[in-house]
Order: structure tokens, then C-alpha cells, then sequence
């Protein structure tokens, strides 16, 4: 793939994008998954064959206020695989979730299925399917679900913006790499990409004034790629993570967005009029533009922090009262699986497992078995302390309910869906049981959820 505009090397030219649509969706919208054929690559390369809700890449943002309902007909035209749409970060009924063969019959090829739930918080979320997920995921099947506050809550800013951060595998003739199975992504880091995009485009890119406010909510729809994020000539605050806001916006130097989570970000541009504000990846071989912003004049004055985003009706903890439900996360390459796992309710040594395809286990079991990880009580407190004992990082997800950390001296970390854990770390999350039903709770990196690390927790 061509070279990245890296940040040191100074801004090259590119074309300055419109801003979004912000009109709020109608009350029944139709997304159908379809093979399209779109210009993922940059200019002179091919078109990409990829895999997407109405032709888009992304898909489309999905608006709604907070209190409204969604209604969203998923029409399954792919070719020859079943799908469904998992509302990320969305607190909604289990029958909603988009699990197949958890929470719904999968939707077959040429089938169709209604989603309605309200919107009972406001955020930044995510649709994406949940059957096949690597592959699926990886050719181009995501969207965001922003849920805004109702009017005279929002804060007060020049602009609200979604940038989603996503990588492809694709080859020099910018074809997607089909090889979603292979059993060193699964076994190591994930399917990383080769090619990054914001919004699908090699680098998001528009003018805005000098003292600017924008409201800016990042989201990771990549497979396994965990971003780190550093920011020129601006003023950032996280005001959000995974959808829920902040006691307190913080300003922030950094953020790290692993796969799947989201940060809402208010930004004041500080750059000088004829200069360029940024917000740049920071990777292994350097540190590369993602999106910039070519500040004009004259500019507004410099403004006082940000306030918090109004809160979500989040339930209250009871850590005290809480039961503890440890999980032990194993395996992948360098450490495997010595002690072998269950696997289907069969025991089995590491090489009978790496020839299944499984290279993980939570306590002891890779992939689902029969009974739940955890079996709660409406309005019980779960606490579950989380050990990596793998050499690599992991996104752990918790469908249906939000989670929050609980540190070693009992201080509680914000309210969240995903957690990253790295290698050999040790971090300990709690959430209120507080919705009835069967909730997934797996590695957002899909190639180790296929390969072991998913599970369940049942909730009655
Ligand atoms: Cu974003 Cu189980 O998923
Ligand atoms: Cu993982």
C-alpha cells in the first residue's frame, strides 16, 4: 500500500471533506448487507470489492435523540452467509442483541430481520454483525449509532463529527485478503491491517476556525489494531468512553482506542490561521496523520473548559455485597494451553485444540459451554477479576450492561463495555446484573473469539 503521510514529513495535499449529515435518521431504516464495489484504496488504485450496509463504507451514522425509538430492518444479501446486527455499547432488551443462536435464529441470505429498542442512553455506539465475525467485520460490514442528548443538553460546539478508525488487510492490487481463518492471526495478535483508514478515506481530512469547539467520537471498528493517539495544535478533553460520559472531562495528551471502544473527545483548535491542527497514530515505525485540520481565520477566543455531558441513568454498585467471579485467560502463541482446556465438553490437549482452531481458554474452557461464566441474579453486583495470563492484549467485551474498574485501593474507574487487558496484567471489573437475559462476554478481537476466547453470562 503507498506510503502514509507521516507527521514529521509536513502535510501534503488532499481533497478537504464536507461535513456529515446530521439529519436524524427516519423512523425505519433499512440497512442490507451486499457485496459493493467501492474506492477504498487512494485515487489510482482499483475499486475494492468489500462487504457493506447499503453500499457505504462506514455505514451510514445512524442520528437519533436519546429517549427515541430505533427501528432498523437488517436485509441479509449476502451471498452465502448468515448475519445479524449487534448494537454495540447499546443497553437494550436481550431478544435486540443480535447473538445467533444466543439471542435470535440467524438471519440467512436473503432473509430479513426488525430491530426496535429504545434509546435509553445517550452516546456514541456501533452496529456491527455477530456471526462471522472476521470476515464480516473485516470486508466492510460497521456503522455508528450516535444517540444525542435532547436538545438544550448538548454541549456547545462548532461541530460534532464520527471518525471511525479502522484497518483492511488488502493486497498491491487493493483486493481484501480472504484469509479471515488463518491460524497465526488467531494464535497471535489478530488480523492487523496493512492499510489504515478514518471513515474509509486514507486520512480524514476539513477546514474549521481557530478556537473552534468540535465534538469529535472516535470509534475503533478494527479487528485486532489498538490505536494510540497523540494530538498537535489542539485542546483536548475526554468527555467519553464507550458511550458513557465522564464525571469530569479531563484534557487529555493521549488516548488509546482499542478495537471496538469509542472516545468522545471535545477539541479547541489552537493552531494559527494558514496552520494545521492534527490528530496523529502513533505506530511502531512512526507516527502517522490520521485527521488534520486546516484552521482558518480569524478565530474566536480562547474558551473555558468544557462541563461534562449529561449523565446516563447508570445503577449503583454494590461492591460490598458483590460476588466475585474470577476468570483466568490463557493460551495463544509463546505461552499455549499446557494444561490442554474443554472444548465442546470434551478435554483436550493443546495440539488436538490447535488442530480445532482453538488457541484460548477462560478458566480452563475454550469457547461456549453449556453453562454460563457466570450465572447472576437480577440486581446483583458481579464483581469478575480478570487475569492475562497470555502474551498478548485482549478487548474484553461484556454485552448489555456497562462495567466499571475497580482498582486495588477500591476507586472506580468510568463506566464501560470494552476493557483492554495486556499481557500479564491483572485488573478486576464490576457491573450491576441489571438486565435479564443471555449476554455474551468475549475478546473483541473476533479471531481470538473464534478461536476460544468467548463466553456468556446469564442474567435472571
Ligand atoms: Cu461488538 Cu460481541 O460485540
Ligand atoms: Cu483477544
Amino acid at each position: 500500500m503507498p506510503n502514509r503521510r507521516e507527521v514529521i514529513a509536513g502535510a501534503a495535499a488532499l481533497p478537504v471533506l464536507g461535513l456529515g449529515s446530521h439529519a436524524a435518521a427516519a423512523a425505519s431504516t433499512v440497512l442490507r448487507a451486499a457485496p459493493a464495489r467501492v474506492q477504498l484504496a487512494p485515487d489510482g488504485y482499483p475499486e475494492t470489492e468489500v462487504w457493506a450496509y447499503n453500499g457505504r463504507l462506514p455505514g451510514q451514522t445512524l442520528r437519533h435523540v436519546q429517549g427515541q425509538g430505533l427501528e432498523v430492518r437488517l436485509e441479509n444479501a449476502l451471498v452465502e452467509q448468515e448475519s445479524t446486527i449487534h448494537w454495540h455499547g447499546v443497553r437494550l432488551p436481550n431478544e435486540m442483541d443480535g447473538v445467533p443462536g444466543l439471542t435470535q435464529a440467524p438471519v440467512r441470505p436473503g432473509e430479513a430481520f426488525e430491530y426496535r429498542f429504545a434509546l435509553r442512553d445517550a452516546g456514541t455506539f456501533w452496529y456491527h454483525p455477530h456471526a462471522h465475525s472476521v470476515e464480516q467485520i473485516s470486508r466492510g460490514l460497521a456503522g455508528v449509532l450516535v444517540v444525542e442528548e435532547p436538545e438544550g443538553a448538548r454541549p456547545d460546539v462548532d461541530a460534532d463529527e464520527v471518525l471511525v478508525l479502522d484497518d483492511w488487510r488488502m493486497a498491491s492490487d487493493a483486493v481484501i485478503r480472504d484469509d479471515f481463518g488463518a491460524w497465526h492471526d488467531m494464535s497471535h495478535a489478530g488480523r492487523l491491517g496493512n492499510y489504515v483508514t478514518v471513515n474509509a478515506q486514507p486520512e480524514y481530512r476539513r477546514k474549521a476556525a481557530k478556537g473552534a469547539r468540535l465534538r469529535l467520537r472516535l470509534v475503533n471498528t478494527a479487528t485486532a489494531r489498538i490505536f494510540t493517539l497523540r494530538f498537535r495544535g489542539m485542546r483536548v478533553w475526554l468527555a467519553a468512553l464507550d458511550g458513557m460520559p465522564l464525571e469530569v472531562p479531563g484534557e487529555i495528551e493521549e488516548v488509546v482506542i482499542a478495537p471496538a471502544q469509542r472516545a468522545d473527545l471535545l477539541v479547541d483548535l489552537l493552531a494559527e490561521p494558514g496552520e494545521e491542527a492534527l490528530i496523529a497514530s502513533v505506530e511502531r515505525d512512526g507516527t502517522y496523520a490520521l485527521a488534520g485540520f486546516d484552521v482558518t481565520g480569524p478565530g474566536g477566543a480562547a474558551r473555558a473548559a468544557p462541563a461534562a455531558l449529561p449523565p446516563n441513568d447508570m445503577p449503583v454498585l454494590d461492591l460490598e455485597g458483590a460476588r466475585a467471579v474470577p476468570l483466568v485467560m490463557d493460551g495463544g502463541a509463546m505461552r499455549g494451553l499446557p494444561e490442554g482446556a474443554v472444548w465442546r465438553g470434551n478435554k483436550m490437549e493443546m495440539r488436538a485444540l490447535a488442530e480445532a482452531g482453538q488457541f484460548w481458554a477462560f478458566n480452563g474452557m475454550a469457547g461456549m459451554g453449556e453453562a454460563p461464566l457466570v450465572d447472576a441474579f437480577l440486581g446483583e453486583t458481579i464483581r469478575i477479576p480478570m487475569t492475562n495470563r497470555t502474551a498478548f492484549s485482549h478487548a474484553m467485551h461484556l454485552h448489555g450492561m456497562h462495567f466499571r474498574e475497580v482498582s486495588g485501593d477500591g476507586t472506580l474507574g468510568p463506566w464501560r463495555d470494552t476493557i483492554l487487558m495486556a499481557p500479564n496484567e491483572a485488573r478486576e471489573i464490576a457491573f450491576v446484573a441489571e438486565a435479564p437475559g443471555d449476554w455474551m462476554f468475549h475478546c473483541h478481537m473476533p479471531s481470538h473469539q473464534m478461536s476460544g476466547m468467548m463466553n456468556w453470562i446469564r442474567v435472571v
